[in-house]
């Protein structure tokens, strides 16, 4: 067996609890409960191994991360391991004291949430008040000098105020605004036919975009592939088990973090494996690494080697078979799969502006 490239990130999962119910949640419908999370002094066996491993960057995320009492600890264990680490958070809770905290760990950088520039809009979507506590973590984090990102993911409800949201990634004083098109895993599966937006939405969302690059460099902005629409498929985490780790709360190692939802993978757990014979030698990471594993248009394609074939949790999630080409890609026969939600965008709004239905990321709302 030819020994797999040296992955650079993990994506360190604490916990999935969170004070915020997103409807577009990534995370698994069936959340990790507390009790079962790793302890910090097994996050900072994890970290010390991912480094001896090749990585160089650790994403502390979650759920909400700043719910672990231990953080500093496990940024303090990435810091001393020498892995570069970005806190991944929604703001609430992050004080002056707490970031100060952190820093003295260690942490490098902080990507901020928020769900819109319209703060009664962003609160909605939020499933509870919390813009005002993002606004003023972003100046904690500002005052703080430390690298700043500002996530927003961008769906129906939100992708008209996009000119305001880059203004406010402006005001807030973020180097970068990553515009995440909703990508429909965990809840925001759940709440596909409410969340995807319309070919007109995305048309004007592009040129928005276009306008900010060629007048203006800061923030930098990062446009996320909104795959439904685009009939191309996204090169899904660079690839399976190429250059990335998950590692889920209750220490399950993922080559993805929505593949926690794809049934018979078996994937491996931290408690039982060292990191190298789960990067190295689980059936997990190297069910869909390479090309060899593919059939259907992607085998014969030229593109294999770009996209990789696209996203395998996507594929299961609607073909129920992972091995297959992402319906996002025009190529594949499942194609329609997609094609024809995204066409339906929007049909049945209506013209009085009810709250949109969502189904918030709730434990009690994981099943129908
Ligand atoms: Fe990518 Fe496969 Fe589609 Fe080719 S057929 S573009 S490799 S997903
Ligand atoms: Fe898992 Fe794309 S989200 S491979």
């Amino acid at each position: 067996m030819t020994e797999p490239a040296a992955p650079w990130a993990l994506l360190a999962e604490l916990t999935h609890a969170c004070p915020l119910h997103c409807p577009y949640c990534s995370n698994p419908l069936e959340l990790v409960r507390r009790r079962t999370e790793l302890a910090a002094d097994e996050w900072a066996r994890v970290l010390a191994e991912a480094a001896d491993l090749g990585v160089v960057q650790a994403h502390i995320s979650g759920g909400e991360p700043l719910l672990r009492p231990d953080l500093e600890r496990i940024v303090a264990a990435a810091h001393r391991a020498g892995v570069y680490t970005q806190l991944v958070t929604s703001g609430l809770g992050l004080t002056a004291g707490r970031l100060d905290a952190l820093i003295g760990a260690g942490i490098n950088s902080v990507q901020l949430s928020v769900q819109d520039a319209d703060q009664a809009n962003s609160d909605l979507i939020a499933g509870r008040a919390s813009y005002a506590a993002k606004e003023r973590a972003a100046g904690v984090i500002r005052a703080a000098g430390l690298p700043f990102g500002l996530n927003v993911v961008l769906h129906r409800h939100n992708l008209d105020r996009l000119p305001q949201i880059i203004e406010m990634g402006e005001r807030w004083g973020a180097d970068r605004v990553e515009l995440a098109n909703a990508q429909f895993y965990g809840w925001a599966l759940r709440n596909r036919d409410v969340l995807l937006p319309t070919a007109e939405q995305l048309d004007r969302a592009k040129r928005t975009v276009a306008d900010h690059r060629a007048k203006a460099r800061r923030p930098e902005l990062v446009w996320v592939l909104p795959d439904y629409h685009e009939g191309v498929p996204k090169p899904c985490m660079g690839g399976w088990g190429a250059r990335s780790i998950t590692v889920a709360p209750d220490g399950t190692a993922l080559p993805c973090p929505a593949a926690y939802a794809m049934t018979g993978l078996r994937p491996p757990n931290v408690r039982d494996r060292p990191l190298s014979w789960i990067w190295r030698r689980s059936g997990a990471f190297n069910a869909y690494r390479g090309t060899a594993w593919m059939s259907g248009p992607c085998g014969e394609c030229p593109r294999r080697e770009t996209d990789f074939g696209g996203c395998r949790c996507q594929a299961f999630a609607l073909t129920g078979d992972a091995s297959r080409t992402d319906p996002a890609c025009a190529l594949s026969p499942d194609h329609h799969l997609v094609r024809d939600r995204a066409g339906r965008a929007g049909r049945e709004d209506g013209e009085d502006g009810a709250a949109p239905d969502f189904v918030y990321r709730r434990p009690a709302n994981a099943r129908d």
